[in-house]
């Protein structure tokens, strides 16, 4: 894999670079809500532009349908471009120039004549941001004629979107076997440190694995409860465990699909699986209204209560566990952390997991409920590191190869 580094970008100078990065950032009624995405490529922003380079950004927003809809209908033309404008990064531009500090010429077709005119015309140091890159119907079909059209743009690419590398897309995988390739810095860093957390890892290293659904992380517990120290499975989706083990779960969440496959996750395990030993329950929740939230032992739910978050024991239990590790990976909060009755439990951990990093431990998380969780603890900066990547983040942890990376290799 080559590296994009303060000596490999010399050779950048006067060339046109092909920026893949991940600026899938959230908004709500036209504000953007974090713009840790964005910020976290500025670092190889500023290297390409002091080295020269003419940056051409290409990035995906959202999910849109219509050029994805008229390739499935049978339009194979490579360079079919549908704008959308729900998607567009148009409206977005003032934005985000303002949270990167940076200024960004807005390219909206770069195949089009006046495309390839806007980026021909570029100065050394410029950047130009092409509209959404799934407006092109060959993008997440990874049509090779589109990526060869997109190289043909540039003389070096590089791969600065960790978070979009489980995407076997033209602009992720294919391109990367058509030009001079290289993994951003901020890229490279995310590698680095998922490679000691997982695997190479100081051991006992410990795992907590949470969030509302059992079914969207099976190949994640499959590979880490025979792999790691320790796992911690909390959140809704160690209801589908109790159960599982004949434990009531009242009218909480649970997957009966999966019953049987959390059996056999306990019955093969060579870790050890430790779930929260008390629980927070409502009858009925609220984010308006004060609950009548009570705390009852693991066994002990009323079964017209509902489990929102762990209790004090449980909190006690888990962060004893973590003691002794050498290494903690985090995914998925242990509460429903959007309603403020419901921090607590996230929120110890999170605290704990600063101070542990502070007496040395590896502490990694990743996903965005894991780091809006962080952030509202106040607790964002106080881990070893924080990966924005959701999907690409559980694909690694799930021992799966990641194409964007694979490509680069
Ligand atoms: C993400 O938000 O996880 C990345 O931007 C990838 O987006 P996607 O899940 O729509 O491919």
């Amino acid at each position: 894999m080559n590296f994009l580094t303060t000596d490999t970008a010399k050779a950048f100078t006067g060339k046109h670079v092909l920026v893949r990065v991940d600026w899938n950032v959230p908004y709500m009624d036209g504000k953007m809500l974090d713009a840790t995405r964005l910020i976290n490529t500025r670092e190889t922003l500023h290297l390409l532009q002091a080295n020269g380079a003419k940056i051409v950004v290409l990035a995906h927003y959202g999910r849109p349908t219509l050029a994805k809809n008229e390739r499935k209908a049978g339009n194979n033309t490579p360079d079919l471009f549908v704008m959308e404008g729900a998607f567009s990064f148009k409206p977005l531009l003032a934005d985000m120039q303002a949270a990167l500090s940076l200024d960004l010429s807005y390219v909206e077709n770069p195949l089009t004549s006046a495309g390839s005119e806007h980026i021909n015309a570029m100065q050394n140091g410029d950047i130009a941001l092409c509209e959404n890159i799934r407006f092109f119907g060959g993008e997440e079909t990874n049509d090779a004629v589109f990526a060869a059209k997109l190289a043909a743009l540039a003389d070096f690419y590089v791969n600065e979107a960790f978070s979009c590398s489980h995407r076997a897309h033209a602009s992720i995988e294919a391109i990367a076997h058509l030009l001079p390739s290289y993994a951003g810095l901020g890229l490279a860093r995310e590698i680095s440190y998922l490679k000691n957390a997982f695997e190479s890892p100081k051991r006992p290293l410990w795992v907590i694995v949470a969030g509302s659904k059992v079914s969207t992380k099976i190949d994640l517990l499959l590979n880490l409860s025979k792999k790691v120290d320790g796992l911690i499975i909390a959140g809704a989706m160690a209801n589908t465990f109790f159960k599982a083990q004949g434990i009531g779960a009242g009218q909480s969440l649970v997957e009966d699909d999966y019953i049987e496959t959390a059996r056999e996750i306990l019955k093969n395990a060579t870790a050890e699986i430790v779930f929260p030993c008390d629980r927070l329950a409502v009858e009925k929740l609220s984010f308006t209204e004060k609950m009548n939230v009570i705390s009852v032992d693991y066994d002990q739910l009323p079964e017209t209560y509902s489990v929102f978050d762990i209790g004090e024991k449980s909190r006690r239990l888990f962060i004893e566990k973590l003691q002794n590790a050498k290494t903690i990976i985090w995914n998925g909060p242990v509460g429903m952390f959007e309603n403020d009755a419901f921090t607590g439990g996230s929120f110890a951990i999170a605290h704990a997991l600063g101070h542990l990093t502070e007496k040395g431990v590896l502490t990694l998380a990743g996903g965005g409920d894991t780091l809006a969780t962080l952030t509202k603890a106040g607790c964002l900066d106080k881990l070893s590191y924080c990966s924005t990547a959701g999907g690409a983040f559980l694909e690694y942890l799930e021992g799966k190869s990641l194409p964007g990376i694979e490509a680069l290799v």
